[in-house]
């Protein structure tokens, strides 16, 4: 049912986000040209594998291109002979845009659906930014809800926004690892041991991001309330922004999101 093509980090997490929310190992196949890779993937996930793209263009319904940017014109190439129009092809690829994708297949196929996903579908808890041709078949786009939705939130946009997105809920996990382990590290400088200061800073984390949500607050609010006049935390905020931390995520994410444009 779902071929994946690129059994990499991405591959890999829409595996286990897909064994996860119950599908089962015999509706997935990974292409993946690495037989080491291979091999692990289908031991560790009791799921088919193949290293022909031919095979899971010839017998997969949902086809996923999880390769890096400059491989999908390649596996996009490969696929175009054997597409039909009950086919459905997928591309998360970061920067590779839907014009890209129908000129690399030479032909007027328009079951494609790109994605903005993030590491997160592996625990269900992704964010899936995806647009689409309006003329793509609606059952296929029923099928794509229906499977996708189970590994976190579906948000249709218009792909004009996508490599912005992928600076923030794709690239974003990354930087906010970064913090949680800054938070820690910091916690440990001032003697709290390492498996407590860890645990602080990912709880610290998560009961701030649920309070935001559940309560729909905007975070200047929370912050807000944290905050007492002349009081500890608006210490730790004067030295934020004495070093311009708000500025820094500007730049992260600009730099992030010009990259984006480029790696084709
Ligand atoms: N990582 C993220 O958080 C993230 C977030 C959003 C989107 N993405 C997008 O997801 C895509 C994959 O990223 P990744 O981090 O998972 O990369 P990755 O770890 O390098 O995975 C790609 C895998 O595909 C394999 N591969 C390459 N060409 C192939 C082919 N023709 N047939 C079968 N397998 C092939 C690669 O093998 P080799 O290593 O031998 O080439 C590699 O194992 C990228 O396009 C990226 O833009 C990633």
């Amino acid at each position: 049912m779902i071929g994946i093509i690129g059994g990499g980090n991405m591959g890999e997490a829409f595996i286990e986000g897909f064994l996860k929310a119950g599908v089962d190992n015999n509706e997935i196949l990974v292409c993946e040209i690495d037989e080491k890779r291979r091999k692990d993937l289908a031991e560790k996930y009791k799921i088919k594998v193949c290293d022909s793209i031919d095979i899971v263009g010839k017998t997969q319904k949902i086809i996923l291109i999880a390769v890096k940017p400059y491989q999908v014109k390649e596996v996009c190439e490969k696929l175009s002979n054997t597409l039909k129009d009950d086919q459905l092809l997928i591309s998360i690829a970061a920067g590779v845009s839907l014009k890209d994708i129908k000129s690399y297949l030479k032909t007027d196929f328009k079951n494609i659906i790109r994605i903005m996903p993030n590491l997160m579908v592996a625990v269900n808890k992704g964010i899936l930014a995806t647009s689409y041709y309006q003329k793509i078949d609606k059952d296929l786009l029923f099928d794509f809800k229906h499977y996708f939705s189970k590994l976190g939130y579906i948000y249709e946009v218009d792909e004009k926004l996508l490599d912005a997105i992928t600076a923030i809920s794709g690239s974003g996990p990354a930087f906010i690892s970064v913090f949680v382990e800054s938070l820690a590290d910091a916690g440990v400088y001032i003697g709290i041991p390492r498996n407590l200061a860890l645990d602080f800073a990912l709880n610290a984390i998560l009961g701030t991001v649920s309070m935001i949500k559940e309560k729909k607050l905007h975070p200047a609010t929370l912050k807000d309330k944290v905050t007492s006049p002349a009081g500890t935390t608006i210490e730790g905020l004067k030295v934020l922004e004495e070093n311009n931390f708000r500025a820094l995520i500007y730049k992260i994410i600009l730099e992030t999101f010009n990259k984006t444009k480029k790696v084709k």
